[in-house]
């Protein structure tokens, strides 16, 4: 439960949350997905039908170009996506906000070995301007050298770069002898929010490896890389086994991407969640007192209460405050929330609200 800082947390596990979007359980078509492929005896690795028709859904989504990864979770993916793009004395420029910065328990310095160069924003974005700021010391032996830019897409607090922002970055980071990382753990939501294609983030945008997120959008445990043939693409087998995240019974975890990328399923789960992210800005905000703190572009929502609020509110809805300092607070939506669920929140935080 540590995406994000300073801990919730009420005991109703019974009914739906706001605190994350991976306290949703299973979509129930991924859920019968896996159960499908769960006869007979198959090849182990990958090697198995299922896998291989999941690879196949990904090129449809992401391009011929397109090699997959399967993985267990979204650390490992951006770990192992990254580590095909570095050398140790090489540098990632990512956000400060960046979940690779600060909720990987660092990972991503222990096992690239690499410096990640923090870049404050305003909005979770990075742009050509702020990263050109932080990419020093070319060429001097003395300095980390600047390889890779990592994004989010959605960023962790909500926003949404547009498609021409990606390729501004990944035309400046080419422009620059780097690459473009894009942290995809919500990318079905900027998609779906964006009403574009998966492909819009692909090698079309500048990108050359991207995490692709399962688990936030109705998937249990199922994360992958998908590389677009840059850097050492070709030692990415063997970079996801010896990170230990290749999975021998890969076919569940692909029959999950199988449901998800099938009849857009996982545009289907996004939308719903960005809608009720939308429905709830709305009532919340309309609250007096309440406002947000950063636009809302996909399925999160990032809101202004005062500390005394937020505690009581906590003893019923379990969410996690965003920045202890400012009092911002995180709530996301699921695939599975309903209107009902936003609604009963608004009222609560009008309740709470109301008694200050
Ligand atoms: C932006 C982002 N990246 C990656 C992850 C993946 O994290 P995990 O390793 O918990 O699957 C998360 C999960 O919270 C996330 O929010």
């Amino acid at each position: 439960m540590t995406d994000a800082v300073g801990g919730p947390v009420a005991t109703g596990m019974s009914r739906r949350t706001f605190a994350s979007d991976n306290w949703a359980g299973v979509h129930p078509d991924v859920m019968a997905a896996m159960a499908a492929a769960n006869v007979d005896h198959t090849p182990a690795y990958g090697a198995d039908p299922v896998s291989q028709a999941a690879v196949g859904l990904f090129k449809q989504h992401f391009g011929e170009d397109a090699e997959v990864f399967v993985v267990f979770n979204g650390t490992g993916a951006n770990v192992v996506g990254l580590q095909s793009l570095l050398r140790p004395f090489e540098a990632v420029i990512c956000a400060d906000s960046a979940h690779i910065n600060v909720d990987e328990c660092g990972a991503p310095e222990r096992f690239l070995g690499s410096k990640l160069v923090a870049v404050p924003t305003p909005d979770g974005k990075l742009t050509p301007e702020l990263v050109a700021r932080a990419a020093r010391g070319v060429g001097d032996e003395h300095h980390v050298q600047p390889r890779v830019v990592s994004i989010t897409q959605s960023t962790e607090v909500g926003t949404c770069y547009r498609v021409d922002e990606v390729e501004a970055l990944g035309a400046w980071a080419h422009g620059h002898g780097m690459f473009l990382h894009l942290d995809g753990a919500r990318l079905s939501n900027a998609a779906a929010s964006l009403r574009v294609g998966l492909g819009a983030f692909g090698s079309a945008a500048g990108v050359d490896v991207l995490s692709f997120g399962g688990t936030k959008n109705g998937a249990m445990a199922a994360e992958a890389v998908v590389s677009f043939g840059a850097g050492g693409a070709s030692s990415l087998r063997f970079l996801r086994k010896q990170s230990m995240q290749l999975a021998s019974k890969m076919r569940f975890a692909s029959a999950q991407f199988a449901a998800l990328l099938t009849d857009d399923l996982w545009r289907a789960n996004a939308e719903h969640a960005n809608r009720m992210a939308r429905r709830l800005a709305d009532g919340a905000t309309r609250v007096p007192g309440v406002s947000l703190a950063y636009p809302v572009e996909a399925n999160g929502v990032f809101a202004l209460l005062p500390p005394a609020a937020t505690e009581t509110l906590q003893q019923e809805y379990p969410f996690y405050v965003w920045d202890e300092d400012t009092g911002v607070v995180r709530w996301m939506a699921s695939f599975d929330t309903t209107e009902d669920d936003v609604d009963g929140l608004v009222d609560a935080v009008a309740k709470v609200m109301a008694a200050q």
